[in-house]
């Protein structure tokens, strides 16, 4: 399936945009994009499949223009590919490897140019880690965004067994890993988590103890505080509101209201290497909305898909069937 040094070619398809504005607008399909070349610490990778996530539509509209790169912009953070070419630094990774990465280290600091939905993307060794073997291309690119963003937030907000948690926006990309992570991962005592009516099920089935509806609930007016409240749709306000005194409130999104604490996620390989046994176990899944898998012919399907902000898990572009 994979191309060799020997056989790459100079160009390729990748879905570009030349202007912001609206996915459905200004997203084209580009038939001779140059083939990126990979710097010493970087490879090359051949992208086989590529997960999409709500920055890349918040970046395509100019919203942090002020510190993205210059266009055209091909869009994507989250990858699975295999490597094809690697620079004259790298140490991990040979030709043939089968890896998995978000390869921006900083989302919002100068995100690269070349990003993933592409036929080819360049890489960072460091932002890298070998696929597990269990899961195909599509189930790991649907991952390290949102995992690595689970994953700091537990740690920004010192999660630790024993704990109770309080996970806002459970059924999304993040909210869906930062159930597991908390269960599988962090021991958490319990775990509570919002979703609307149809997805209460998912929230148990991923590990939250209580499930619940905010379309009927207000979670902060629950007689139970939490120890940690994770905010991962923008309701901070209400968020401080159900952590115990003492407790640590973190928000990935919007209006931060103290004690919350916020952050942006800084990718890194070395998480997806010690979460690899949860996953490699199925202890932790991936969780790809039952209509979310695309053919890169439909990228801007999945965009208008993911923009509806109702999406269960993740939405993955498959580029190689
Ligand atoms: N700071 C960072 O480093 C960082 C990293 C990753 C993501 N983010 C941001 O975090 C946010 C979430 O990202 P994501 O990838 O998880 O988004 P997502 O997958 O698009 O989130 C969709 C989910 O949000 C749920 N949702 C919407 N409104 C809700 C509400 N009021 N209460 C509970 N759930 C609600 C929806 O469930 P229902 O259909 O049931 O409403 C849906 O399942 C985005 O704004 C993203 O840009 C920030």
């Amino acid at each position: 399936m994979a191309s060799s040094a020997a056989t790459l070619p100079s160009k390729m398809k990748a879905w570009t945009y030349l202007e912001y504005g609206k996915s459905s607008d200004v997203l084209k399909l580009q038939f001779d994009v140059v083939v990126p070349q990979p710097r010493d610490d970087q490879v090359l990778l051949q992208v086989v499949a590529a997960g999409i996530n709500p920055i890349d539509f918040k970046r395509m509209l100019g919203m942090f223009k002020n510190t993205d790169s210059p266009l055209p912009i091909i869009p994507g953070y989250d990858v699975a590919g295999v490597v094809v070419k690697v620079g004259s630094q790298v140490k991990k990774f040979k030709e043939g490897d089968q890896v998995y990465g978000d390869i921006n280290e900083k989302a919002m600091d100068h995100p690269t140019q070349f990003g993933t939905i592409a036929q080819y993307t360049v890489v960072a060794e460091k932002l890298l880690a070998l696929k597990p073997k269990n899961l195909s291309f599509v189930e790991a690119a649907s991952l390290p965004l949102v995992i690595e963003t689970a994953y700091e937030g537990l740690e920004r907000c010192h999660f630790s067994a024993g704990k109770s948690i309080l996970v806002l926006g459970g059924a999304g990309g993040v909210g869906t890993m930062i159930i597991q992570l908390a269960k599988q991962v962090y021991g958490a005592s319990k775990i509570a988590a919002t979703a609307s009516t149809g997805k209460l099920d998912l929230l148990k089935s991923l590990g939250a103890d209580l499930p619940i509806d905010y379309t009927n609930q207000n979670f902060e007016d629950l007689p139970e505080k939490f120890d940690v409240v994770y905010d991962a749709v923008g309701q901070c306000e209400r968020a401080v509101k159900a952590v115990r005194e003492g407790g640590d409130v973190v928000t990935i999104f919007g209006a931060v209201v103290p004690p919350a604490t916020t952050f942006i996620l800084t990718s890194n390989g070395a998480i997806l290497e010690k979460l690899e046994p949860f996953l490699e176990s199925g202890k932790v899944k991936p969780m790809i909305d039952p209509n979310g898998i695309f053919p890169f012919s439909e990228t801007p399907q999945a965009f208008a898909y993911l923009e509806t902000g109702r999406v269960t898990g993740k939405v993955v572009i498959s580029i190689i069937p």
